[in-house]
């Protein structure tokens, strides 16, 4: 059995140019900056900020912020460098198509779905609160533990529509609700730095304190192999609440899903990712010093559902909460929008590898977009967003994402070793230490989250060996030496 089998980048960038699998070329850097801000910045910011503050880091959340951002900027970099040098939708899995071996591969594909079906699920049930405190709708559209939500369900529905018609028009829609977004986070900020209290940034990092709960499996890893009591706040607080608001970040990597898509990937790709990164950065550190200077970290307003309207109410302006939950609404659409377009980006890319049903790789013949597959996760996370509990799932799409980056760090050095030929458009500085640095720094991360999560996240990865020996290891193009793509419907060899 050949399980770390490679596919040359070769033959991956042949692939793309097969008639029936074909992309269509159309974004700019423009388009992919706009697609990372859009799916970047959304229910963290916008809910985790506050409730942070007041559980894990006071004011030093902002620390968090940065610590968090420095981990996503490592990553972002050796996303940049295998996103130049193999331009191929699928990113992540693709990435490790080509260095670690196709089981490797197919576990980070079905890694990715934690980050990018599950992400949308997670993120769509908070777009229709939001909607719901917006416009005060009917209760009937919002779901509890025992009918569906309705609202969820219409708005994942209506976005897999617009991703059919085209990745242009997706990134043409999403541009329109990136500069609502912009605007209202941009107006947090300077509206809010008229309401700051010096007062509220005393301690800026509270002293450590006993953290109620946390025991069991609800413990962080960390603290479960080192037997140490769990306790909030100080250093320890602030990675804490790194690990949580890394939460925020997440999506940046998903521009280099649409590399394939792009008209000039070597160089628009590494710009889109960074780019995205830096503008998002910048907002969640200003965005964080703002809010925690506007209310004091240890009131309980900010450990709620929506902590910066909270924050304006708090200071008399009640009037900025509309403003506030527009632009969520308007924010978290597109973050839905682009993690539905990503996910859908990776299971083309494997269904055209052959590790799933070939036929879901075709793409449609006058939009150019993966339709079928698009469909397909349109179903899948309208009914994950609609119909199942989620609150207790979110911080799995954080392990996940944090996982894919670890082995797109890895994947960088391990390329440079056996394919030093390579032309690297966009080269990460300091191989070695950099991708080391990423992988420590996601580690690091990873670890601080609870055991109850790891647990999960171990479960998942094992059914996806298990689909993986059932299905995808006799029916992959590369593992049955198929240079063409073998006709929809032909028949996958029986083990051997
Ligand atoms: N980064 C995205 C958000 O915060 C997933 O909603």
């Amino acid at each position: 059995m050949d399980l770390f089998r490679t596919k040359s980048v070769e033959r991956s960038i042949e692939e793309t140019d097969e008639p029936e699998h074909k992309l269509r070329k159309e974004l700019s850097a423009w388009d992919l900056t706009f697609f990372g801000v859009g799916v970047v910045i959304g229910t963290g910011i916008f809910v985790l900020t506050g409730q942070q503050a007041h559980a894990n880091a006071g004011p030093a959340i902002v620390i968090s912020f940065i610590v968090a951002g420095i981990a996503c900027g490592l990553a972002g970099l050796c996303y940049a460098e295998f996103a130049s040098t193999v331009p191929v939708a699928g990113s992540a899995y693709t990435f490790s198509y080509a260095t670690l071996g196709e089981l490797i591969a197919w576990i980070i594909g079905w890694d990715l779905v934690l980050e990018l079906a599950l992400g949308a699920a997670v993120v769509a049930r908070g777009w229709s609160a939001y909607l719901q405190d917006l416009f005060g709708l009917p209760t009937w559209l919002a779901g509890d533990a025992a009918k569906p939500d309705i609202g969820t369900i219409a708005i994942v529905l209506a976005l897999t529509v617009i991703g059919v018609l085209g990745t242009k028009l997706s990134g043409r829609f999403t541009g329109v609700l990136v500069i609502i977004k912009v605007a209202v986070v941009s107006f947090v900020v300077i509206a809010g730095l008229f309401f700051i209290k010096w007062s509220n940034y005393q301690p800026f990092v509270p002293d450590s304190e006993p953290a109620p709960g946390g025991k069991g499996a609800d413990q962080t890893l960390l603290q479960g192999i080192f037997g140490v009591d769990p306790t909030a706040f100080g250093a320890y607080g602030i990675v804490a609440a790194a690990s949580v608001v890394f939460f925020a970040y997440i999506g940046f990597d998903i521009v280099a899903t649409s590399a394939e898509e792009t008209k000039n990937p070597q160089r628009d790709v590494p710009r889109g990712i960074l780019g995205s990164l830096a503008i998002c950065t910048a907002l969640y550190v200003a965005v964080s010093f703002v809010i925690t200077g506007m209310l004091k970290y240890s009131d309980d307003r900010m450990n709620t559902a929506a902590p910066l309207a909270e924050a304006f109410d708090a200071n008399g302006a009640g009037w900025a909460s509309k403003i506030i939950s527009t632009g969520a609404v308007a924010g978290l659409t597109t973050v839905v929008l682009v993690l539905m377009l990503g996910q859908a980006r990776v299971l083309f890319a494997m269904s055209r590898d052959g590790l799933l049903p070939i036929g879901l790789a075709k793409v449609h013949p006058r939009f150019g977009t993966p339709y079928r597959i698009t469909i397909l996760t349109g179903l899948f996370v309208a009914v994950l967003a609609g119909v199942v509990p989620l609150s207790e799932l979110s911080k799995l799409v954080s392990i996940g994402t944090l996982f894919a980056f670890v082995l797109v760090s890895a994947g960088v050095v391990i390329l440079r070793r056996t394919r030093g030929d390579l032309h690297r458009p966009f080269r990460v500085p300091a191989v070695p230490w950099i991708p080391a640095l990423s992988i420590l720094a996601c580690v690091w991360l990873m670890v601080n989250l609870s055991i109850e999560t790891w647990v999960r996240f171990l479960v998942w990865l094992a059914i996806g060996f298990v689909l993986y020996f059932a299905y995808g290891y006799r029916s992959s193009r590369l593992g049955r030496g198929l240079k063409q793509a073998p006709a929809e419907g032909d028949a996958v060899p029986s083990v051997e």
